[in-house]
């Protein structure tokens, strides 16, 4: 059962900026960055998650709709947009972040988890996608969707994820040219690793010393924090030119080979 929520306070005469995965992790930060400047339509199969997003999105001045669903569902997601479309008009920004990372190569990962890695990744952005068309055709808006550096290179035992992203990548690809001349600008944003739940639960599931190799392999030494990214999704969604853009947000990692100075 999905509940769609108002936020108490008059109406402001804000852009309104459309988030999956709102709950937590990098779509949570990217909510925070907008509501600085945005209302907010949120959604994520997290209820409780939603809720703190929008308190802290109301201490930064948004007004928020929110609903919980999965991001499969087309109907949900519609009828979230509907309900804030009469309460702030048609969404100007969308971005797609909600996203499942279960490991696994083509021969550990069942066809059941492939599917629902297929689903969320890369059918759940696709949903996103047709249901904010319309608005943003009106708005002239921009739509991201958070891929990964494992849409455009390899990870091993993420077989499912990896195909999910190259999916997502190529996704964008095509709406950056087949709505690109209506004004929607598409773009994809590629980060390395973040430190959100998703990335402590892939190195808990790792061998040991995962994380110590995956660090090694980042120039800048370090793993991203989720408001960097959500700080370069409000640098895409002002860049006017930006469209089909595939844009890595990796600390280098995704540049080269690299080998850290204090590793033999
Ligand atoms: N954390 C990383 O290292 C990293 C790196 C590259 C890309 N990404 C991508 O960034 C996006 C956000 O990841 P994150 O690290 O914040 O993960 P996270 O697990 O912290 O957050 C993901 C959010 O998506 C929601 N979600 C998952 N499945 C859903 C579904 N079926 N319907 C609705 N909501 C659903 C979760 O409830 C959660 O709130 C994902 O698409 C992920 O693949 C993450």
């Amino acid at each position: 059962m999905s509940s769609t929520a108002v936020s108490e306070r008059g109406t402001a005469p804000r852009p309104a900026a459309f988030i999956t995965g709102a709950a937590g992790g990098i779509g949570r930060a990217v909510a925070l960055e907008f509501a600085r400047t945005h209302n907010l339509v949120v959604t994520d199969r997290d209820p409780a998650g939603l809720l703190s997003t929008q308190h802290q999105a109301s201490l930064l001045g948004a007004q928020t709709v929110h609903r919980s669903a999965d991001v499969t569902d087309e109907n949900a997601l519609r009828e979230l947009l509907a309900e804030a479309r009469t309460v702030f008009g048609p969404v100007t920004n969308v971005v797609a972040c909600a996203g499942i990372a279960p490991g696994g190569t083509v021969e550990t990962t069942s066809l059941d988890d492939w599917h629902r890695v297929l689903a969320v990744n890369l059918t759940g952005t696709f949903v996103t996608a047709r249901v904010s068309i319309s608005s943003l055709r009106e708005t002239r808006g921009s739509f991201i969707a958070i891929a990964s550096d494992a849409g455009t290179f390899g990870a091993q035992d993420l077989a499912a994820y990896v195909a999910s992203k190259h999916g997502v990548v190529g996704l964008v690809k095509s709406l950056a040219l087949d709505f690109g001349a209506e004004g929607i600008r598409s773009n994809a944003i590629c980060p390395g690793f973040v430190e959100t739940p998703m990335m402590r639960q892939i190195f808990d599931e790792s061998p040991a010393g995962t994380e110590e190799y995956y660090r090694n392999a980042v120039p800048t030494g370090r793993f991203a924090k989720p408001g960097e990214i959500a700080k370069i999704a409000r640098h895409l969604t002002e860049s006017n030119y930006a469209n089909g853009i595939t844009y890595a947000v990796d600390g280098g990692s995704t540049a080269g080979y690299y080998r850290a100075p204090h590793t033999s």
